[in-house]
Protein backbone atom coordinates (compact mmCIF):
# COMPACT_ATOMS: atom_id res chain seq x y z
CA UNK A 1 0.00 0.00 0.00
CA UNK A 2 1.17 3.30 -0.95
CA UNK A 3 2.14 5.58 2.23
CA UNK A 4 0.93 9.22 1.75
CA UNK A 5 3.42 11.55 2.95
CA UNK A 6 2.66 13.13 6.14
CA UNK A 7 3.54 16.45 7.00
CA UNK A 8 6.07 17.26 10.29
CA UNK A 9 5.75 19.77 12.42
CA UNK A 10 8.00 21.21 14.94
CA UNK A 11 6.10 22.23 18.65
CA UNK A 12 6.10 22.84 21.73
CA UNK A 13 4.30 20.40 23.73
CA UNK A 14 3.06 19.80 27.60
CA UNK A 15 3.98 17.22 29.78
CA UNK A 16 0.85 15.39 31.25
CA UNK A 17 2.72 12.65 33.07
CA UNK A 18 5.91 11.03 33.24
CA UNK A 19 5.49 7.76 35.30
CA UNK A 20 8.61 5.18 35.56
CA UNK A 21 6.99 1.48 34.38
CA UNK A 22 9.87 -0.85 34.99
CA UNK A 23 13.29 -0.48 35.97
CA UNK A 24 15.02 2.98 34.53
CA UNK A 25 11.95 2.57 31.55
CA UNK A 26 9.80 5.60 31.41
CA UNK A 27 6.54 6.57 29.58
CA UNK A 28 5.78 10.32 28.96
CA UNK A 29 2.38 11.40 27.48
CA UNK A 30 2.81 14.86 25.42
CA UNK A 31 -0.06 17.39 24.99
CA UNK A 32 0.44 18.39 21.30
CA UNK A 33 -2.92 18.91 19.80
CA UNK A 34 -3.60 17.37 17.05
CA UNK A 35 -0.07 16.77 15.23
CA UNK A 36 -0.11 13.55 15.26
CA UNK A 37 -3.66 12.40 13.76
CA UNK A 38 -2.03 10.98 10.65
CA UNK A 39 0.86 9.40 12.26
CA UNK A 40 1.97 5.89 11.43
CA UNK A 41 3.28 3.55 13.82
CA UNK A 42 7.16 3.25 12.84
CA UNK A 43 7.35 7.15 12.93
CA UNK A 44 9.69 8.64 15.20
CA UNK A 45 10.26 12.36 16.88
CA UNK A 46 12.97 14.10 18.04
CA UNK A 47 12.86 15.97 20.99
CA UNK A 48 14.87 18.85 22.54
CA UNK A 49 14.19 20.45 26.48
CA UNK A 50 13.61 24.33 25.76
CA UNK A 51 16.40 26.26 27.39
CA UNK A 52 19.05 23.62 27.74
CA UNK A 53 22.24 23.81 25.83
CA UNK A 54 23.55 19.92 26.77
CA UNK A 55 22.62 17.82 24.08
CA UNK A 56 22.63 20.04 21.89
CA UNK A 57 21.69 17.51 19.22
CA UNK A 58 18.07 17.14 19.14
CA UNK A 59 17.09 12.77 20.07
CA UNK A 60 15.31 10.46 18.84
CA UNK A 61 12.50 8.54 19.81
CA UNK A 62 9.63 6.39 18.23
CA UNK A 63 5.86 7.12 18.25
CA UNK A 64 5.01 4.75 21.25
CA UNK A 65 0.86 5.80 20.76
CA UNK A 66 -1.23 8.82 19.63
CA UNK A 67 -3.62 9.74 22.22
CA UNK A 68 -7.43 10.16 20.94
CA UNK A 69 -10.16 11.98 21.74
CA UNK A 70 -13.54 11.41 19.98
CA UNK A 71 -11.45 10.59 17.29
CA UNK A 72 -9.08 13.67 17.08
CA UNK A 73 -5.73 13.13 18.21
CA UNK A 74 -4.59 15.34 21.36
CA UNK A 75 -0.94 13.78 21.89
CA UNK A 76 1.02 11.21 21.85
CA UNK A 77 2.99 9.16 24.69
CA UNK A 78 6.93 7.96 24.49
CA UNK A 79 8.31 5.10 26.05
CA UNK A 80 11.63 5.72 27.14
CA UNK A 81 14.76 4.14 28.63
CA UNK A 82 17.23 6.16 30.58
CA UNK A 83 20.86 5.70 28.98
CA UNK A 84 22.41 8.85 29.71
CA UNK A 85 21.93 12.46 29.74
CA UNK A 86 19.35 13.00 27.69
CA UNK A 87 17.26 10.61 28.83
CA UNK A 88 17.79 11.38 32.43
CA UNK A 89 16.74 15.04 32.35
CA UNK A 90 13.56 13.96 30.17
CA UNK A 91 13.21 11.20 33.30
CA UNK A 92 13.30 14.46 36.10
CA UNK A 93 10.43 16.21 33.65
CA UNK A 94 6.36 16.67 35.13
CA UNK A 95 3.10 17.35 34.43
CA UNK A 96 3.48 21.13 33.20
CA UNK A 97 6.99 20.89 31.69
CA UNK A 98 7.33 22.09 28.04
CA UNK A 99 9.39 19.25 25.36
CA UNK A 100 9.74 21.04 21.76
CA UNK A 101 9.02 18.28 19.43
CA UNK A 102 9.84 17.65 15.83
CA UNK A 103 7.68 15.30 13.93
CA UNK A 104 6.19 12.87 13.23
CA UNK A 105 9.60 11.44 11.12
CA UNK A 106 10.81 8.49 9.01
CA UNK A 107 8.57 6.10 7.00
CA UNK A 108 6.88 4.00 9.54
CA UNK A 109 5.66 -0.12 8.74
CA UNK A 110 3.87 -1.22 5.36
CA UNK A 111 0.53 -2.03 6.88
CA UNK A 112 -0.91 -4.07 3.75
CA UNK A 113 -5.38 -4.20 3.12
CA UNK A 114 -5.22 -7.70 2.87
CA UNK A 115 -3.07 -9.06 5.75
CA UNK A 116 -4.84 -10.76 8.24
CA UNK A 117 -2.02 -12.35 10.75
CA UNK A 118 1.49 -10.66 11.71
CA UNK A 119 4.15 -11.38 14.45
CA UNK A 120 5.57 -8.90 16.30
CA UNK A 121 9.17 -8.95 17.75
CA UNK A 122 10.49 -6.37 19.80
CA UNK A 123 13.79 -6.69 22.01
CA UNK A 124 14.11 -4.66 24.95
CA UNK A 125 13.10 -0.81 24.98
CA UNK A 126 12.50 -1.62 21.20
CA UNK A 127 9.16 -2.65 22.24
CA UNK A 128 8.28 0.68 22.39
CA UNK A 129 6.55 1.47 18.74
CA UNK A 130 4.92 -1.84 18.38
CA UNK A 131 1.92 -1.21 20.69
CA UNK A 132 1.18 1.76 18.61
CA UNK A 133 1.53 -1.18 15.39
CA UNK A 134 -0.53 -3.81 17.05
CA UNK A 135 -2.95 -1.82 18.06
CA UNK A 136 -3.32 -0.38 14.76
CA UNK A 137 -3.18 -3.46 13.26
CA UNK A 138 -6.07 -4.65 15.32
CA UNK A 139 -8.40 -1.50 14.05
CA UNK A 140 -7.49 -2.37 10.54
CA UNK A 141 -8.70 -5.75 10.14
CA UNK A 142 -5.77 -8.33 11.05
CA UNK A 143 -6.83 -11.31 13.48
CA UNK A 144 -5.16 -10.47 16.30
CA UNK A 145 -5.93 -13.88 17.87
CA UNK A 146 -4.45 -15.32 15.10
CA UNK A 147 -0.90 -13.27 15.08
CA UNK A 148 1.50 -13.17 17.62
CA UNK A 149 3.72 -10.95 20.14
CA UNK A 150 7.08 -12.50 21.12
CA UNK A 151 8.91 -10.22 23.66
CA UNK A 152 13.06 -10.42 24.53
CA UNK A 153 14.93 -9.15 27.50
CA UNK A 154 17.91 -9.93 29.72
CA UNK A 155 15.06 -10.37 32.28
CA UNK A 156 11.33 -9.76 33.50
CA UNK A 157 12.33 -5.94 33.90
CA UNK A 158 12.75 -5.51 30.52
CA UNK A 159 9.45 -6.61 29.37
CA UNK A 160 7.24 -3.76 28.69
CA UNK A 161 3.84 -3.30 27.56
CA UNK A 162 2.60 -6.91 28.09
CA UNK A 163 -0.91 -5.66 28.83
CA UNK A 164 -1.33 -3.54 26.23
CA UNK A 165 -0.51 -6.16 23.19
CA UNK A 166 -3.30 -8.57 25.30
CA UNK A 167 -5.61 -5.11 25.46
CA UNK A 168 -5.35 -5.30 21.72
CA UNK A 169 -6.13 -9.35 21.41
CA UNK A 170 -2.49 -10.71 20.81
CA UNK A 171 -1.35 -13.84 22.31
CA UNK A 172 2.18 -12.68 23.88
CA UNK A 173 5.46 -15.10 24.33
CA UNK A 174 7.92 -14.23 26.36
CA UNK A 175 11.75 -14.56 26.23
CA UNK A 176 14.38 -13.88 28.69
CA UNK A 177 18.09 -13.94 28.85
CA UNK A 178 18.21 -14.99 32.99
CA UNK A 179 14.77 -16.80 32.93
CA UNK A 180 13.14 -14.41 35.06
CA UNK A 181 10.26 -14.24 33.25
CA UNK A 182 8.39 -16.49 29.92
CA UNK A 183 10.94 -19.20 28.57
CA UNK A 184 15.00 -18.82 28.95
CA UNK A 185 17.01 -17.95 25.60
CA UNK A 186 16.66 -15.48 23.14
CA UNK A 187 13.82 -14.29 21.62
CA UNK A 188 14.29 -15.24 18.27
CA UNK A 189 13.96 -19.31 19.33
CA UNK A 190 10.47 -17.87 20.66
CA UNK A 191 9.79 -16.65 17.39
CA UNK A 192 10.52 -19.55 15.06
CA UNK A 193 8.03 -21.76 17.49
CA UNK A 194 5.27 -18.96 17.10
CA UNK A 195 5.70 -18.48 13.27
CA UNK A 196 6.42 -22.50 12.53
CA UNK A 197 2.99 -22.63 14.15
CA UNK A 198 1.28 -19.24 12.71
CA UNK A 199 2.24 -19.25 9.39
CA UNK A 200 1.88 -14.91 9.39
CA UNK A 201 1.79 -12.91 6.49
CA UNK A 202 4.25 -10.61 8.15
CA UNK A 203 6.63 -10.37 10.26
CA UNK A 204 7.23 -7.08 12.30
CA UNK A 205 10.54 -6.73 14.60
CA UNK A 206 12.75 -3.53 16.57
CA UNK A 207 15.21 -3.93 18.97
CA UNK A 208 19.06 -4.62 19.08
CA UNK A 209 21.14 -5.36 15.37
CA UNK A 210 21.75 -9.21 16.59
CA UNK A 211 17.83 -9.87 16.95
CA UNK A 212 16.99 -8.20 13.74
CA UNK A 213 19.38 -10.02 11.79
CA UNK A 214 18.64 -13.32 13.14
CA UNK A 215 14.55 -12.54 12.39
CA UNK A 216 15.46 -11.68 9.43
CA UNK A 217 17.50 -15.13 8.63
CA UNK A 218 14.61 -16.89 10.20
CA UNK A 219 12.07 -14.77 7.83
CA UNK A 220 14.24 -15.47 4.98
CA UNK A 221 14.10 -19.05 5.47
CA UNK A 222 10.08 -19.34 5.50
CA UNK A 223 9.54 -16.74 3.00
CA UNK A 224 7.78 -14.43 5.35
CA UNK A 225 7.80 -10.72 4.11
CA UNK A 226 9.28 -8.62 7.27
CA UNK A 227 10.53 -5.07 8.31
CA UNK A 228 12.99 -4.49 10.55
CA UNK A 229 12.99 -0.82 12.47
CA UNK A 230 16.25 0.19 12.99
CA UNK A 231 18.05 2.62 15.66
CA UNK A 232 21.12 4.08 14.94
CA UNK A 233 23.32 7.23 16.83
CA UNK A 234 20.93 10.55 14.98
CA UNK A 235 22.39 13.87 14.64
CA UNK A 236 20.16 16.22 12.82
CA UNK A 237 17.10 13.06 11.78
CA UNK A 238 16.41 14.94 8.29
CA UNK A 239 18.54 13.49 5.98
CA UNK A 240 20.91 16.79 5.99
CA UNK A 241 24.11 15.07 7.87
CA UNK A 242 24.70 11.59 6.75
CA UNK A 243 25.09 10.69 10.58
CA UNK A 244 22.78 7.76 10.10
CA UNK A 245 23.99 6.04 6.55
CA UNK A 246 23.30 2.51 6.47
CA UNK A 247 23.93 -0.10 3.56
CA UNK A 248 23.54 1.15 -0.30
CA UNK A 249 20.69 0.75 -2.04
CA UNK A 250 21.15 -1.89 -5.00
CA UNK A 251 18.93 -0.40 -7.20
CA UNK A 252 19.99 3.54 -7.04
CA UNK A 253 24.01 2.67 -5.47
CA UNK A 254 23.16 5.53 -2.89
CA UNK A 255 23.49 5.04 0.82
CA UNK A 256 20.42 4.70 2.61
CA UNK A 257 19.58 6.78 5.74
CA UNK A 258 18.04 5.47 8.81
CA UNK A 259 15.94 9.40 9.11
CA UNK A 260 14.58 9.34 5.71
CA UNK A 261 14.93 6.36 4.14
CA UNK A 262 13.56 4.50 7.48
CA UNK A 263 13.62 4.19 10.47
CA UNK A 264 11.76 0.67 8.58
CA UNK A 265 13.25 -1.34 5.52
CA UNK A 266 12.31 -4.54 4.24
CA UNK A 267 14.44 -7.35 5.93
CA UNK A 268 15.21 -8.52 2.22
CA UNK A 269 17.12 -5.21 1.52
CA UNK A 270 19.34 -4.49 4.40
CA UNK A 271 22.96 -5.80 4.47
CA UNK A 272 23.91 -6.42 8.06
C1 LIG B 1 14.55 6.00 15.11
C2 LIG B 1 14.91 5.86 16.57
C3 LIG B 1 13.91 5.57 17.48
C4 LIG B 1 14.25 5.45 18.84
N1 LIG B 1 13.23 5.17 19.71
C5 LIG B 1 13.50 5.06 21.03
C6 LIG B 1 12.44 4.82 21.96
O1 LIG B 1 11.26 4.71 21.59
N2 LIG B 1 12.77 4.73 23.27
C7 LIG B 1 14.07 4.85 23.71
O2 LIG B 1 14.32 4.75 24.92
N3 LIG B 1 15.08 5.07 22.84
C8 LIG B 1 14.83 5.20 21.53
N4 LIG B 1 15.86 5.46 20.65
C9 LIG B 1 17.21 5.63 21.20
C10 LIG B 1 17.33 7.02 21.79
O3 LIG B 1 17.38 7.97 20.75
C11 LIG B 1 18.63 7.11 22.62
O4 LIG B 1 18.54 6.25 23.72
C12 LIG B 1 18.83 8.54 23.13
O5 LIG B 1 19.13 9.38 22.05
C13 LIG B 1 19.94 8.57 24.14
O6 LIG B 1 20.20 9.90 24.51
P1 LIG B 1 20.97 10.23 25.87
O7 LIG B 1 21.50 11.63 25.77
O8 LIG B 1 20.14 9.89 27.04
O9 LIG B 1 22.17 9.20 25.88
P2 LIG B 1 23.62 9.40 25.22
O10 LIG B 1 24.51 9.94 26.26
O11 LIG B 1 23.52 10.08 23.89
O12 LIG B 1 23.98 7.88 24.93
C14 LIG B 1 24.07 6.92 25.99
C15 LIG B 1 24.42 5.58 25.38
O13 LIG B 1 23.37 5.15 24.50
C16 LIG B 1 23.92 4.94 23.18
N5 LIG B 1 22.95 5.43 22.18
C17 LIG B 1 22.55 6.69 22.01
N6 LIG B 1 21.68 6.77 20.98
C18 LIG B 1 21.54 5.52 20.51
C19 LIG B 1 20.82 4.94 19.45
N7 LIG B 1 20.04 5.66 18.65
N8 LIG B 1 20.92 3.62 19.25
C20 LIG B 1 21.70 2.87 20.03
N9 LIG B 1 22.44 3.36 21.05
C21 LIG B 1 22.36 4.66 21.27
C22 LIG B 1 25.19 5.75 23.12
O14 LIG B 1 26.12 5.17 22.21
C23 LIG B 1 25.70 5.64 24.54
O15 LIG B 1 26.37 4.42 24.75
C24 LIG B 1 15.58 5.59 19.29
C25 LIG B 1 16.58 5.87 18.36
C26 LIG B 1 16.25 5.99 17.02
C27 LIG B 1 17.32 6.29 16.01
S1 LIG C 1 20.56 11.83 11.17
FE1 LIG C 1 21.37 13.31 9.83
S2 LIG C 1 21.14 12.34 7.90
FE2 LIG C 1 20.11 11.00 9.24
Amino acid sequence: MMKPPVQKHLSTATVMQNPPVSGNCFRISLACGNLFQHARPGQFVTLHLPGNLTPLLRRPFSLHRVRFREEKAVGIDILYKVVGGFTEKLSRLSAGDKVDILGPLGNGFTILQNLSTAVLVGGGIGIAPLVFLAETLARTGIRPADSGICLGGRTGEDILCQDDFSAAGFPVRIATDDGSAGQQGLVTRVMADVIHIRRPDIIYACGPMPMLRAVADIARNHSIRCELSIETIMACGLGACLGCAVNKDDASGKYQHVCIDGPVFDAGKLKF
